[in-house]
């Protein structure tokens, strides 16, 4: 691209779109025009970006017949489903935040330190993966290649800030004593609720589902075996999750230390000996994934645990979002 693009966000007023636009101010995006679009509710609003207010239009069928590049679209999976398709058509890219695409096998699904290559390939859709399953796949890549990766088993801690404004709002009146359950089937104060997203059949949630499907798309490899429990807990954000690897070759304790240090978009926090691991509250609004806690799961052969942690809505959703992006202007 030689020109700087034009870009619009799509979910503009929302917590991950909002995170979008302080993405691109931190990272100095390149652009001549940005369009800001939202549902109706919020057309006529404005949302300031660089020093600038900007209108919110609202989203429609014609809303990508001016001549835009780039959208980052997080207004959920059904404006997904309708819109990206009618942006794609009319030549703009778009990088999908929502799940509607990420296991089309026309979409490539993207984690630019991971399987930045596969950006290539798109057909005027990207998909940036859910939260919990970004964070795991930059830890999984430099030990899937060095040591190959058998078995995976994910547990999760996962902030109410992924589940948006409802989420924050439940967790803020129940520390006040009000158990309100908007966005939760069970007050989220006090509480963690073994329950992300909704049932499926085979006993897993859709949650659990999209961290073992999309595992196997991003690291191009369905004979890993991967199994989830994925659990909302009374933190406001960033996810934390236990990550259990088993691997056909074998390890050593300090080599997966320095082979994480090294991987673009970790940092490895582990001294336990001055109470030094990854925690959420320090995760929260930075970009990075945080690892810690790395040590040899002594019942198996070539085993490892870690601890994983980083903000949910930034490298878990508007970070990787804007990689992405920073990848197509390349
Ligand atoms: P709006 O604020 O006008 O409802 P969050 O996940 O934080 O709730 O944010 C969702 C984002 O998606 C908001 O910006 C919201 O806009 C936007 N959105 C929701 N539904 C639509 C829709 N049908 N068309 C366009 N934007 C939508």
């Amino acid at each position: 691209m030689s020109k700087k693009p034009n870009i619009a966000i799509v979910g503009a007023t929302g917590v991950v779109g909002s995170t979008f636009l302080k993405v691109l101010e931190e990272r100095d995006f390149p652009f001549e025009n940005v369009y800001m679009m939202a549902s109706a509710k919020s057309a006529g609003k404005t949302v300031t970006f660089k020093g600038k207010d900007y209108v919110v239009e609202e989203l429609n069928e014609h809303s990508f017949e001016k001549d835009i590049d780039i959208a980052l679209f997080s207004a959920g999976g059904s404006t997904s489903e309708k819109y990206a398709p009618i942006a794609a058509k009319c030549g703009v890219t778009v990088v999908d935040n929502s799940s509607q695409w990420r296991m089309d096998p026309e979409v490539p699904l993207v984690v630019p330190e991971v399987n930045a290559d596969d950006i290539k390939w798109n057909k005027g859709i990207i998909a940036n993966p859910n939260c919990s399953t970004i964070q795991a796949m930059v830890v999984l890549k430099p030990l899937h290649d060095k040591y190959t990766i058998k078995r995976v088993v994910y547990s999760t801690y996962q902030a109410v800030s992924g589940s948006g404004v409802k989420g924050i709002s439940d967790l803020e009146e129940g520390l006040k004593g009000n158990d309100k359950c908007e966005a939760y089937a069970h007050p989220i104060a006090g509480n963690c609720i073994p329950h992300i997203d909704v049932f499926l059949e085979n006993g897993y949630t859709k949650e659990e589902m999209k961290m073992i499907n999309e595992t196997h798309k991003i690291l191009g490899d369905d004979t890993i075996k991967v199994t989830a429990t994925t659990v909302r807990v009374p933190v406001f954000d960033s996810h934390s999750e236990s990550i259990n690897i088993e691997f056909e070759k074998p390890i050593d304790v300090d080599e997966v230390r320095e082979t994480l240090a090294n991987f673009p978009g970790i940092v490895v926090q582990d001294d336990p000996a001055n109470n030094v691991y990854p925690l959420a509250r320090n995760a929260a609004g930075t970009n990075e994934v945080y690892v810690g806690r790395i040590r040899r799961d002594f019942s198996v052969e070539n085993g490892i645990n870690l601890w994983v942690v980083a903000d949910n809505i930034r490298k878990g959703a508007a970070t990787n979002a804007v990689q992405i992006a920073e990848e197509l202007i390349k």
